[in-house]
């Protein structure tokens, strides 16, 4: 664990330079409005450890494959997330010395900060340079929310000591790497580059994949009061500069407003990129930064009235909840039906930027509650848009008749990875999915959604299921076998609970969608049969399967088994392992970890925290009890379902224990791993744990419900909600709970 960022109800703030944590604090600086991210970067150069990124969504490549073997049925490619050209950057020179911090001569004072209310990221710094000259630096940069194709950075220098020749060189570099590349291999290939006057413009474009990414930047220096014309501009292959000087006196200042459009070609065609970037650029100039500031302001305010959560009585606890909401709506704003969240975000390049079933499982009810229905519903248009893809990838496989294998790993709906254990066998987010459309359903009353896209997507993961599955003469039973359930620290288990239970249920809900949609929207039904060639046997067939389904289950302990044979294994509970141990994924060979009984992240618990309602209290503690000694919690996505099934069961102390472990997770950097990026879709599973966990909320009967509880050291707790398009203040105190200032009796 680190703590060097100071604690701050609405900052993030880093006070003195920490050179062997910048990536760290890199990846906790990041911003971004949706539609582009970067992390917290320095715009001079900066020659210590960094891993310069910007990040614009939607752009892909795909990366060759890296396998030890080829197995048919691999894809061909893994995708990445590119490292777009950075836009931000510029070189300094004083007296012919370049301002970089890793060879300065003294730091003085260092100050980055997250103003997360505002959603501005700042730096303010004095320094030496070896040849003796003081300067201060002052940096103000966002992604602006408001209007999401621009980017605003403010410069100043001040000399402090004496007189000096002082020189900016601001650039967009599009010789960018990708860290993670398989093979070094660069991604962008030459495009167009260009300087006017004070404007620099870029376009850039990707190889193999072609999406073309514009930036076009409007420079105003202005030093000794005076406006600065470029003196050398360069304009060479995928670099672009200008470069500005002036000599100034002690005192002096030299500032810099960059103002950045940034566009990519999925919003914007390829032939008219280059007129639009003019375009839109001209728009932007006359604009003061700070008008432009005070709309981008405007924004975010908005978004916190939809989505804060206030905790009184522990400033810790409230500057983690609101690094993490201020994250997730960094990362995703639901206006584009083509993009989704990454597990890292704009923040990092692990995970390629694809989507996973974080997204269905975790993320989407953070998004349904703090924005508009369409949001939430743009995350499941996502996929239904992937239904053709996802029925080609199962056909891929081996299956037919429209049954649809949804990727674990996807930009496009394909699948992009290729570690046979996940590609082949973590089937369980086909059944996220399909219960995400039940979430979604559940939450915001859309039932409608079933005939216009769902009945659909539900019908080709029913047919996958029912494939997948297969008849044990042995048992007299349906079994499945060779999956990865959400323990990946298991590979290749037959009947595993979770999935065989996701696949009955969904199985189940589609029999039951099915009748819904033929009854009550008899023409969608008819272009449902039309599209799927859907056949009454099927319902039939899916019953079978509903009523004769196989569960391991053990007699002795009374409780579900989270695959057949685990009983086999040595059950040693983690209290008992050693901690210079742990994480057992750094310190234990694969083979131990597979052989072991220890468990990776809730995955038999998961199946209680989605089926709740099939299980009583007495069912769900004896396999929490069961369970969670044998979790090491190794994924970020575990802590919160744990959380939420401790609060249930009344383990307060769990529950906010279990809290803990991802609230702070990068702030503090608790797993060693924030220098990647930052555990995105597990923030969104901190906010469950408050919401779902500590108030209790569910939906019951079309309406919210909540069972709270106050953790200890905390004075109160309040959230807003957006519910069937009211938004609604949720508080809870030592008294109890309101609703709008109102007092409610609370269930259980
Ligand atoms: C987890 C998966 C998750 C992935 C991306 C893995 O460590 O085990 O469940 O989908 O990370 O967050």
């Amino acid at each position: 664990m680190k703590r060097y960022l100071q604690i701050d109800p609405w900052k993030i703030i880093e006070e003195g330079f920490h050179p062997g944590y910048n990536r760290v604090s890199e990846s906790v600086f990041s911003t971004g409005n949706g539609k582009f991210g970067q992390r917290g970067n320095f715009e001079e150069t900066f020659s210590g450890e960094s891993l310069q990124g910007s990040y614009v969504a939607g752009v892909y490549y795909p990366d060759k494959t890296r396998v030890g073997w080829w197995k048919n049925g691999y894809p061909e490619y893994f995708a990445k997330v590119l490292n777009a050209p950075n836009w931000i950057g510029m070189q300094v020179w004083v007296n012919g010395e370049e301002l970089d911090l890793a060879k300065i001569k003294e730091v003085h004072s260092f100050r980055r900060a997250l103003d997360m209310q505002h959603g501005v990221f700042s730096r303010e710094m004095e320094v030496s340079f070896q040849n003796g000259i003081r300067c201060r630096i002052e940096t103000n940069r966002f992604c602006n929310l408001a209007e999401t194709d621009s980017q605003l950075v403010s410069y100043k220098l001040t000399v402090v000591n004496s007189d000096a020749l002082v020189v900016m060189v601001p650039f967009i570099d599009g010789k960018v790497l990708n860290s993670d590349s398989n093979y070094e291999n660069r991604f962008w290939k030459q495009g167009v580059t260009d300087t006017r006057g004070d404007d620099l413009l870029l376009i850039a474009t990707t190889k193999k994949t072609g999406f073309d990414v514009g930036i076009a930047s409007n420079l105003e220096v202005v030093a000794n009061n005076q406006r600065l014309l470029p003196k050398d501009q360069h304009s060479r292959k995928k670099f672009v500069s200008n470069r500005y000087s002036a000599k100034l006196t002690i005192g002096g200042t030299m500032e810099l407003t960059r103002k950045n459009i940034i566009v990519s070609s999925l919003d914007v065609p390829r032939a008219q990129m280059e007129v639009h970037l003019r375009s839109r650029l001209s728009q932007l100039k006359p604009i003061p930064f700070a008008h432009l500031l005070e709309k981008h302001e405007t924004a975010w305010r908005k978004k916190w009235e939809e989505s804060d959560i206030v905790i009184e009585g522990d400033v810790e606890a409230q500057q983690g909840i609101r690094f993490n909401i201020f994250q997730l709506n960094c990362t995703y704003n639901g206006e584009d039906q083509r993009l989704n969240i990454g597990p890292k975000g704009f923040t990092g390049e692990k995970y390629g930027g694809s989507t996973y079933w974080d997204t269905e499982a975790y993320c989407l009810p953070f998004y349904q509650a703090t924005a508009d229905e369409h949001v939430a519903k743009n995350l499941l248009i996502y996929r239904y848009k992937h239904l053709q893809k996802a029925i080609e990838n199962a056909r891929m496989l081996g299956f037919k008749n429209g049954a649809a294998l949804y990727p674990m790993v996807t930009m496009n709906g394909e699948e992009c990875h290729n570690e046979w254990e996940i590609t082949f066998e973590e089937i369980h987010r086909n059944g996220a999915i399909a219960y995400a459309i039940f979430d979604y359903i559940r939450y915001t009353g859309d039932s409608d959604y079933l005939a216009s896209h769902g009945l659909e997507v539900l019908i080709g993961i029913s047919r996958f299921w029912r494939q997948r599955v297969n008849w044990s003469e042995d048992k007299q039973q349906f079994v499945m076998l060779g999956v990865t359930g959400p323990n990946e620290f298991e590979n290749n288990v037959n009947n595993n609970w979770y999935t065989n239970r996701l696949a009955v249920w969904c199985m189940k809900y589609t029999m039951q969608s099915v009748e819904w949609v033929k009854n009550i929207h008899p023409t969608d039904w008819k272009r449902i049969v039309a599209n799927t060639g859907y056949k009454p046997e099927e319902a039939l067939s899916w019953k079978e399967v509903v009523d004769k389904m196989y569960f391991p289950f053990s007699e002795k302990h009374n409780v579900f088994l989270q695959q057949d044979g685990f009983l086999d294994k040595e059950l040693i509970p983690v209290a008992q392992l050693p901690e210079s141990e742990r994480p057992i994924v750094e310190h234990w060979s694969w083979d131990r970890i597979l052989r072991s009984c220890y468990i990776k992240q809730a995955d038999v618990l998961q199946g209680f925290y989605f089926f709740e309602d099939e299980f009583d209290e007495d069912t769900l503690r004896r396999h929490y009890d069961f369970y969670e000694p044998l979790t090491v919690h190794e994924s970020s996505l575990s802590p919160c379902v744990h959380s939420i099934l401790a609060a249930k069961l009344g383990d307060h102390r769990r529950a906010y224990e279990f809290y803990l472990r991802t609230a702070r997770l990068d702030l503090d950097d608790y797993n060693n791993d924030t220098c990647d990026g930052l555990h995105i879709t597990s923030m969104a599973g901190t906010w469950m744990s408050i919401v779902k966990g500590f108030a209790g909320m569910r939906v019951i009967d079309n309406h919210l419900s909540f069972k709270p509880f106050l953790p200890e050291s905390w004075k109160s707790f309040s959230f807003h909600i957006r519910f069937r398009g009211e938004i609604m203040e949720i508080q809870v105190d030592k008294k109890g709970l309101t609703i709008n200032g109102e007092p409610m009796a609370v269930s259980g």
